[in-house]
């Protein structure tokens, strides 16, 4: 079984994921984490993200580089956003991911466009999503907890920028696949999300 966990920024997707993988055994792929990475050694390397052959040139990142907390920061994920509208960048990483999606064991997949470009085949398909406000509350406190400076209305401003980045771009944008369900979770609890999510699933096998 793939199931596919697509949606926008601090929407909840990841620990969506992350508690299904545990719920059903299954490896989970941030797939977030490989834009990061590759925004992360655009910084590292002093390239513009802006130019495609640059950004292409650091998806020939250190794996090391995937557990690295700086990965979590807001700033690259920003950076993140604008390499990853690179349509060659997007190409470079597609394979890998699609690796990974066709273990014989199944996988769940978390990101923009895993159930409509990596895996469109997917059994399980859920769009999941969050007022901006809501996201931007999470995220700050999350950045708090870190013993990051930044406002909420900084916060709310990054997320609104990547938003429109990422449903604006031509190549994958984040858009719900026509048969994904959505699962709003602003007023969920997570563990309240969790149980919904597995109830979509379930109703899906
Ligand atoms: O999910 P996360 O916030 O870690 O993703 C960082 C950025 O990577 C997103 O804003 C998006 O631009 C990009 N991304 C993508 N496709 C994916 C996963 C992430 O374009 N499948």
């Amino acid at each position: 079984m793939i199931i596919a966990v697509d949606g926008p920024a601090a929407s909840g997707k990841g620990t969506i994921a992350r508690a299904l993988a545990r719920h059903y055994g299954l490896p989970n792929m941030d797939t977030g984490l490989l834009y990061r990475a590759v925004a992360a050694t655009v910084q590292r390397l002093a390239l513009d993200p802006t130019i495609e052959a640059d950004a292409v040139a650091a998806c020939d990142f250190d794996q090391d580089m995937l557990t690295d907390p700086l990965l979590r920061e807001d700033d690259i994920g920003q950076l993140a956003s604008i390499v990853s509208a690179h349509p060659l960048v997007r190409a470079s990483l597609l394979q890998r991911q699609r690796r990974f999606a066709a273990q014989p064991g199944g996988a769940i997949l978390d990101g923009r466009d895993i159930g409509t470009v990596i895996a469109p085949d997917a059994e399980a398909k859920l769009f999941v999503r969050a007022t901006p406000q809501i996201r931007a509350r999470r995220r700050h406190a999350e950045l708090q907890a870190r013993g990051s400076m930044l406002s909420f209305d900084r916060v709310l401003a990054d997320i609104r920028a990547r938003d429109l980045r990422d449903a604006g771009r031509s190549a994958a944008p984040l858009v719900q696949a026509a048969d994904a369900v959505i699962l709003d979770t602003s007023f969920l609890s997570v563990d309240a999300s969790v149980q919904r999510a597995i109830e979509l699933v379930e109703q899906r096998r």
